[in-house]
């Protein structure tokens, strides 16, 4: 049965019978399958249920022209090539059959070799589109499963790794010499930037796909700005830097996704913090009206060069220089603000150089929920 074999499958659709017994005799002897048929409607029925690998379609046939069927056969049958016959080559049907998704064109008269030469260029041609169609899917299949790829290929293997190296330390670090000892650490802190790294890739491609937010209910910015500063405390009362903050009555809630603007809330009073010098103040305000709730962090920091803060929320971005010894990932702000986007809401940073930076977040009032609270 045609089409079975493994050898590759050419149709040919032409009204001239003699032009379809030619063909089919030049290509069967150069070891190619032939179907032919001797209208469009014909041509579309066997390409359906052939799926033929190339197919030569005459420009002129009665009823249905050559035209109307290659723009049917390239919809229908996937990874076909095709080829124009026409008798008169002009370039406005050679550019008008490239549109309808021709690979090429072959004026009439034409010899064996040269429909054996089109024939042999058509199939390269599909065995490479089809290469690069596998790989552009491979790519698109390798990007999906990124996050699954590294949780299950970098991520266990290290917790496994980890958590040998913990016990090996417990049961083991005393009978060490201080030699053996600054080489365990030095793997420790090696460990540790690959965990950090692997962790860091996962939230990246979280960033890409969205799926860091889980889920939206009604949240009140109060409550979570208070659970934030409790978790920054320590660390501000670390450096001696006081938190000052203003938060109006009776904020609307807002639908959200907690945990989430936990981390917005977290990640700019821990920039707060870290910007800032010892002694300094963090000013944290959230306001209401009816169009927004607007939560603000200020700080009395070192502040973002103005040339810089165009960049200053995109992935890994960090201003280098006198307080690069704080070192973060530079994804803070870029989590921020994928997560403010999420919530219909906007990160706006403003600063000055050695006098401080102002973070203001925005989000739409929610005018439901406004009215309901009443
Ligand atoms: N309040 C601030 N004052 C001064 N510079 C800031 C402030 N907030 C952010 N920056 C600058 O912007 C950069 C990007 O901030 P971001 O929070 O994205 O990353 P990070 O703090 O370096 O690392 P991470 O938050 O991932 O631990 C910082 O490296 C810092 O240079
Ligand atoms: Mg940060």
């Amino acid at each position: 049965m045609p089409g079975k074999t493994d050898k590759p499958l050419i149709l040919i659709i032409d009204d001239e019978e003699p032009l379809r017994d030619g063909c089919r005799q030049v290509l069967e002897k150069s070891g190619y399958e032939v179907l032919t048929a001797e209208h469009g409607a014909e041509g579309i029925k066997i390409a359906r249920e052939h799926m033929p690998d190339v197919a030569f379609v005459d420009l002129k046939m009665p009823n249905m022209s050559g035209m109307e069927v290659m723009e049917i056969l390239s919809k229908d049958i996937p990874d076909i090539i095709l080829v124009m016959i026409t008798g008169y080559a002009s370039i406005l049907s050679a550019v008008e059959a490239m549109q309808k998704g021709a690979y090429d064109y072959l004026p009439k008269p034409f010899s064996p070799d040269q429909l054996r030469a089109i024939t042999k260029r058509a199939l390269d041609h599909r065995a490479l589109k089809i290469e690069a169609k596998k790989l552009k899917e491979e790519k698109e299949m390798m990007e999906k499963n990124f996050i699954t790829f590294v949780s299950h290929e970098m991520r266990s293997p290290l917790v496994v790794v980890r958590q040998y190296f913990e016990t090996l330390k417990e049961i083991a670090s005393d009978k060490f010499d201080k030699d053996v000892k600054e080489i365990i650490e030095r793997c420790n802190k090696r460990l540790q930037n690959l965990e950090e790294m692997v962790e860091h890739w996962l939230d990246i491609s979280r960033i890409g796909d969205g799926t860091f937010l889980q889920k939206k209910e009604k949240v009140n910015l109060e409550s979570i700005m208070k659970r934030a500063i409790e978790e920054m405390t320590p660390l501000c009362q670390k450096r001696g830097i006081t938190i000052k903050t203003e938060i109006s009555r009776n904020l609307p809630p807002l639908m959200g996704d907690e945990e989430s603007l936990m981390r917005v809330f977290t990640n700019l009073i821990g920039n707060a913090t870290k910007y800032t010098p010892e002694g300094g103040a963090i000013d944290i305000s959230i306001q209401s009206d009816n169009y927004y709730n607007t939560v603000k962090v200020a700080d009395s920091g070192c502040g973002i060069p103005q040339d810089k803060l165009p960049f200053i929320c995109e992935p890994f971005f960090r201003v280098k220089g006198k307080n690069e010894k704080e070192r973060g990932s530079g994804l803070g702000l870029a989590f921020c603000k994928k997560i403010m986007e999420s919530h219909h809401g906007r990160i706006e940073i403003l600063s000055k150089e050695n006098e401080g930076t102002t973070c203001i977040l925005t989000f739409p009032a929610d005018i439901n929920a406004k009215n309901n609270q009443k």
